[in-house]
């Protein structure tokens, strides 16, 4: 058989997950059996949660690990937390809680909801316009209401429901093209399943009402309905996170800065930031190394959050950092505006074991209170980051981490590393040189024996 029909398979999903792996490692790994090994050792232990865990995905054959770490001493609103962090790259939790640190001798992190709306839409095409729609409009929303009850009911109990609706004519996409924009307040839960569910409803509704005017012409009663989806871009689902100090507590940083130097410093990075996407990225990167960490620790999506926060970051047409600065009568002010669309009831926060431990660890908060703790990690992450860039550089805490990684991995011992550890406290830190130096200080005959 050719290389490439070995790695061609039907009927693969129908597969034991046994059959699947067996599959997999005959014909993509140079060592069956051991990846076999690898893969199954990832295993939960209990036969009941790795169900649990299959059943959140497809085909799955084993489970990727990835750290599960904790930032304390986050005083946001007046209360302490301690944040769980779900994040493969070294020095961000350490960031984090380096931040929540500082900013808790200086009155801690200030937050507060914006907005909580979320929003669908229901695309379809109709030879009609926008004074005809108005015609029907009332009796049409009262019918999209009323048809929609039913899934509506308990979110209404809730405090939630459909909001409003909105009614769109994008000719420049196409002549005929129109858009119902409905706005949804779904409580504590994300929402998509509740607001997908509407929207089907409405696009049903909307096909039926508008086929059955008998007193049009034929050609405004043929719709046709393009597709019904929720929007991820949540603009009016905002919240704001804010730290402010005296210019003069911000103290002294590594080099001898002093505050007022940090201080316009680090508006100046915020500034650039503003102006030059190709800045405003890597900064926005860094905001959401901790909104992400914790958005997953929560078992929110996190897909959702970045894309909502990317297109918000360009709402003016360009793309511009979501974090801000500024030094008014000798004060020091650092603010983050960021949709934040994520929920603590349903979807894999209440399924996922450790998602539930992360909401308990928070204290249960609410939708809401997630949106704040989350946007406050964020402003922590990145004040931590800018910090670093403006200060020591970014390289020195990246490096310490970097440095036990490649140990772990060349098996160092207690004394070897602290001996490499000294060696590099002023060098660059590559993989070579370190497996080079560990070499070297282990042909030192006798000196260090590996335990
Ligand atoms: C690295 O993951 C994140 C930073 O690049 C963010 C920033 O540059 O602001 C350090």
């Amino acid at each position: 058989m050719s290389d490439d029909k070995k790695k061609t398979i039907s009927g693969f999903s129908k597969l034991s997950k046994t059959g699947k792996i067996k599959w997999i490692v005959e014909n993509f790994f140079k060592d069956p059996e051991t990846v076999m090994r690898e893969l199954m050792s990832y295993w939960h232990t209990s036969e009941e949660q790795q169900k649990v865990l299959d059943g959140f995905s497809e085909n799955t054959i084993s489970n990727f690990p990835m750290p599960y770490g904790v930032a304390p001493n986050f005083l946001i609103n007046d209360q302490t937390y301690v944040i769980p962090m779900v994040i493969e790259e070294s020095s961000v939790v350490a960031a984090a809680s380096s931040a929540a640190k500082f900013w808790m001798s200086r009155g801690g992190f200030k937050t507060r909801i914006i907005g909580t709306t979320k929003v669908g839409q229901v695309h379809f095409k109709w030879k009609g316009d926008l004074e005809r729609l108005e015609q029907i409009k009332e009796e049409l929303e009262s019918r999209l209401l009323e048809d929609a009850e039913d899934i509506t009911r308990n979110m209404k109990k809730r405090g939630g429901g459909i909001e409003s609706f909105e009614w769109l004519h994008m000719p420049e996409i196409d002549p005929d093209y129109f858009q119902l924009r409905a706005s949804f307040q779904t409580c504590d839960s994300m929402g998509a399943n509740f607001i997908n569910s509407c929207l089907e409803s409405f696009a049903k509704t909307l096909e039926k009402f508008v086929t059955q005017q008998s007193d049009w012409k034929e050609k405004y009663r043929d719709i046709v309905i393009i597709m019904c989806i929720l929007s991820n871009y949540t603009p009016t689902c905002l919240v704001e996170a804010s730290v402010e100090c005296p210019v003069e507590d911000l103290g002294t940083f590594a080099g001898d800065i002093d505050a007022q130097t940090f201080a316009d410093q680090f508006k100046m990075a915020l500034d650039i930031a503003y102006h030059d996407p190709y800045r405003a990225t890597t900064h926005n990167k860094g905001i959401y190394n901790g909104i992400d960490a914790v958005v997953l620790a929560t078992g929110n999506d996190f897909r959702a959050v970045e894309a909502c926060g990317h297109a918000y970051a360009s709402k003016d047409g360009q793309y511009r950092s979501l974090s801000f600065a500024e030094i008014k009568e000798g004060r020091f002010r650092f603010w983050i505006k960021v949709p934040l669309a994520v929920g603590t009831i349903g979807g894999l926060t209440a399924l996922h074991p450790i998602a539930k431990r992360s909401l308990e660890l928070l204290g249960d908060p609410d939708a809401r209170e997630l949106m704040q703790i989350i946007a406050a990690v964020g402003l922590a992450q990145n004040f931590a980051a800018v910090r670093s860039l403006i200060t020591t550089g970014i390289q020195k805490g990246h490096m310490k981490m970097h440095l036990q990684n490649i140990l772990i991995q060349l098996g160092a011992t207690e004394k070897e590393t602290k001996k490499v550890e000294r060696h590099f406290e002023e060098k660059v830190v590559s993989f070579s040189a370190v497996r080079e130096y560990l070499e070297a200080i282990r042909n030192e005959k006798g000196i260090f024996t590996k335990t």
